[in-house]
Formats: C-alpha cells, structure tokens, sequence
C-alpha cells in the first residue's frame, strides 16, 4: 500500500508531496521535525512528543498554524488511513521561504507516515559499540533537522563497525547522533543533564529506574562503568558494550540495561495493548 502524509494542508500521497527548493529548511538546514512510534494503532506518548514539537517551532520563531487538538486529528486520521499499527509518524515544519534567504520563514508542516525497522535482536543481545566524536549539537534542546554532521560521519561508523557515536566535548558526555546515554555503576544509573535533546524515551527510562541521577557525566566515568546504554523513539534501549577500542564493563550486555528494557515494554503493553 502506497503511504499518504499530511502537507498543504491535506491528505494526499506522500510520494505527491513538494517542497520549494529555496525553503530554508533546504538552503540553510533550518526547520525542526519530530518523531514517534505508533503501537497497535495507538501514538505511544503522543502528548509528550506534542509537547516537544510545539516548543521546537517557538524556540525557532516558526509558525505553527494547527492546535494541538487539530494535530491529534491529523494524526489519527493518518494511522487509519496508513493502517499503521505498528509504525513511525514523523512531523515536519520547515523554514519555509525567507525573503532574504536567511530569517525564518513561514514554515510548511508535513506529517509523514511510516515503516519502522528495530536494530536486530543480536544487537540487543550483544551491545553496540560507539565511536567518541568532539562535538555536542549546536540549541541541543531543539529538535532541529540538523544532523549534517553525524550524516557525514556515518560513512566512519560503518567501516569501523559502530553503530552510532558518542558526543563529548571537554571530557564531558551529551548524547549519541539520535539517542540518549546512560551510565549504571555500582545500580546507579545516570544520564547527562545539558546539552542534550530531552529524550521521551529518556524521561521514561528515568520514571521506571529507580536509582537514578541526571547530572553532568565524564567520558572518564563512561568508560569505567558496568554498563551503558542509548535510548530513543526508534531503538528504545540498546546496550552499549564498547566505546571505540575501549570495552565498557566486562563487555557484555548488562542485567540493569536489559531489566529496564523490559519494564519499558510491559509499560508499553499496558498503554496501547
Ligand atoms: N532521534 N537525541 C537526539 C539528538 C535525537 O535526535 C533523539 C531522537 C534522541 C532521543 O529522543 P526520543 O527518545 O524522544 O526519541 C536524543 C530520533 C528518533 C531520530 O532522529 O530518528
């Protein structure tokens, strides 16, 4: 089945959707977007991503001309029209067009609907391996569509075989390329608490951990942990067992790790059946 999406204020076929080639969103890479899964026809956490997406376009100065009542309506009229019941939405607002080709624009919002392909099970069984990068995401805290820089990386990753990266700057962690981090020593568990997307799968690691503590993490203390694990819309909870040649623990997968990504999916079963 060919998939529709939302844009022009319609729902069309998404392969009929444009976009003008000067919007800024393609000239500047300035736009914000948003991402997450539906779960037997159900959005998981719809109001948190909602949410976020709402505050990214007024921390852009991007218009949004919908209500959030509208959005959900949208939303749901794409699941069943998609027939999505297990899935991804991701929303769109471009920069849209600037008549000095600079300043925000009046933004043009898609909705899309689509398929979603979880990291294999070996890699959960197993852990993955990130390559550490200098860097940290420039208004982290925005959901931008700026990712040039881990798109460019990612050619490194494949040949040194990573999964992802690990941003640090200082000697101080903020997250992977579209996930958070975590630490466990010792049954804490621990998150960097700045210069990172506020994950929604993060915040509801935190809820169902028990131990835990949101403060400024050392690459130092990640490589001394006993385990390490990303989280995000797409991946929930991976394990991470290596940074770059450096083993994390004993190198494999841990019991805190795989304990939490079972408790997230018995919540998940709980909320959308
Ligand atoms: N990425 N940090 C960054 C930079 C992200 O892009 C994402 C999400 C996260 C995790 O957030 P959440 O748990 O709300 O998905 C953290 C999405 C999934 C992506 O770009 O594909």
């Amino acid at each position: 089945m060919k998939p529709f999406c939302f844009a022009d204020g319609q729902i069309i076929p998404t392969e009929s959707a444009t976009i003008h080639p000067m919007d800024l969103g393609l000239i500047r890479g300035y736009g914000i977007f948003d991402f997450f899964r539906t779960v037997n026809y159900k959005a998981l956490f719809l109001d948190h991503y909602l949410d976020r997406f709402i505050a990214s376009a007024k921390k852009t100065y991007l218009s949004l001309d919908y209500s959030r009542d509208e959005l959900k309506g949208i939303i749901q009229e794409l699941i069943d029209k998609n027939d999505l019941k297990e899935g991804g939405i991701r929303m769109v607002l471009s920069g849209g067009m600037s008549e000095n080709h600079f300043s925000p624009g009046k933004g043009k919002l898609y909705i899309f609907a689509e398929s979603l392909i979880f990291p294999s099970q070996q890699k959960y069984e197993q852990g993955v391996k990130l390559l550490s990068l200098e860097y940290v995401r420039p208004i982290a805290e925005i959901k931008t569509t700026n990712y040039a820089l881990a798109v460019w990386h990612s050619a490194q990753w494949k040949q040194q075989g990573a999964e992802d990266v690990i941003y640090h700057l200082n000697g101080y962690i903020s997250e992977s390329s579209r996930s958070n981090f975590f630490i466990v020593k010792d049954g804490v568990i621990s998150t960097p608490d700045r210069h990172i997307l506020m994950g929604i799968t993060r915040k509801h690691i935190l809820e169902l951990a028990e131990n835990v503590e949101v403060r400024p993490i050392t690459m130092q203390e990640a490589l001394a942990a006993d385990e390490a694990f990303i989280t995000s819309t797409t991946k929930v909870l991976l394990p991470v067992t290596q940074i770059d040649d450096l083993k994390i623990g004993n190198g494999k997968t841990g019991p805190v790790s795989l304990d939490l990504l079972e408790r997230f999916k018995k919540m998940e079963k709980e909320l959308c059946g």
